[in-house]
């Protein structure tokens, strides 16, 4: 039977789809899906999702507390909405992120994945279709570890370097996201623009070393490889457990006539040369810290989540004014 890359891949990895988009997730089926504020930001101000929209402001319109805590409502209501639309299409899970602001704020990253969860609950929809998606700072790392001993599952996101994901695995948490793309757009900045041929892809390579790293001393924490540029980085890390690819990727590998072959193997990983460490505060921060890369996409990650965010915000605002002129 002829075959294309999407559903040759899908044969060794679980592919997710990277997208706040409905139907392009109706269109490939992948197994489960994750968002990002970014992702919300640019979905909500599509026409179709318009009453997905309407019902967070209607619910922020009647909660109590002063105008940030019905904003804050509002905000959360709209993010699960979104969730539980793409929960009727992916029989799997889907991730829903936590405000940029609680990045460095264990307790009130804990807090609000308790309010989404609870919105979740009152939607019919269990826990166990969720992954609370938590930016992979010290602090956040802290939460999904408590999160995880309650049953509440998290991805770690906003993955950069090697020492977040050890502590990550170190930690329980259910999943994390290596970034790809966004390693690869820094090295290819830091070379003067020219493009990177996929065989020396640091991002490639950073979800190889990770993903062979955990299977090696047998962590229970899943990989999933996000932030993809381009098919190729993507068909290197088949294998991987799972992969969240963003609709135009996935279209493209649908588009494209062959098989994808394993690059990614746990009989592979458990050959590899890697040591085994173990992360404390200290030991996370400073090597965390001595990689220039990864410091920099982490902060930059965290305000872009936030700048999205907040423009979600005043695009909600923008909807109400109109409903009190209309
Ligand atoms: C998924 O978890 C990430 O939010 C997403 O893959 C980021 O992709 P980008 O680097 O293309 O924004």
């Amino acid at each position: 039977m002829p075959m294309n890359f999407l559903e040759s891949l899908k044969r060794c990895t679980t592919v997710v789809a990277d997208t706040g988009d409905i139907d392009a997730i109706n269109k490939y089926r992948p197994q489960d899906a994750t968002t990002n504020p970014s992702l919300i930001y640019q979905a909500a101000q599509r026409p179709e999702y318009g009453e997905l929209l309407e019902d967070a402001i209607q619910h922020a319109l009647k909660s109590s507390g002063d105008r940030a805590a019905r904003r804050e409502a509002g905000m959360d209501k709209l993010m699960v909405n979104f969730g539980c639309e793409i929960l009727k299409i992916v029989p799997g899970r889907v991730s829903t992120e936590v405000d940029a602001r609680l990045s460095f704020d264990t307790e009130g990253t804990i807090a609000k994945a308790h309010r989404l969860i609870a919105i979740y609950d009152d939607a019919g929809v269990s826990h166990e279709r969720v992954l609370i998606k938590i930016a992979s700072t010290w602090e956040g790392i802290r939460a999904a570890e408590r999160l995880e001993a309650e049953d509440i599952h998290c991805n770690l996101t906003l993955l950069f370097s090697f020492v977040q994901a050890v502590a990550c695995a170190e930690a329980g948490v259910t999943l994390i996201s290596p970034f790809v793309g966004r390693i690869y757009d820094w090295h290819r900045k830091e070379r003067g623009g020219t493009e990177i041929p996929s065989d020396d892809d640091p991002g490639v390579a950073s979800v190889t070393r990770i993903y062979n790293y955990f299977k090696k001393f047998g962590y229970r924490t899943q990989v999933m490889g996000a932030s993809f540029r381009k098919v190729d980085q993507i068909v290197r890390l088949a294998g991987c457990d799972l992969l969240t690819i963003s609709p135009d990727l996935l279209a493209e590998m649908e588009g494209i006539q062959g098989e994808v072959k394993r690059c990614l193997s746990v009989e592979a990983a458990r050959s590899s040369d890697e040591k085994q460490i173990h992360v404390d505060e200290k030991t996370f921060r400073w090597m965390h810290n001595e990689d220039a890369m990864a410091s920099d996409k982490l902060s930059e990650g965290i305000r872009k989540f936030n700048a999205d965010a907040r423009k979600l915000e005043q695009f909600a605002r923008g909807r109400v004014e109109n409903m009190i002129t209309v």
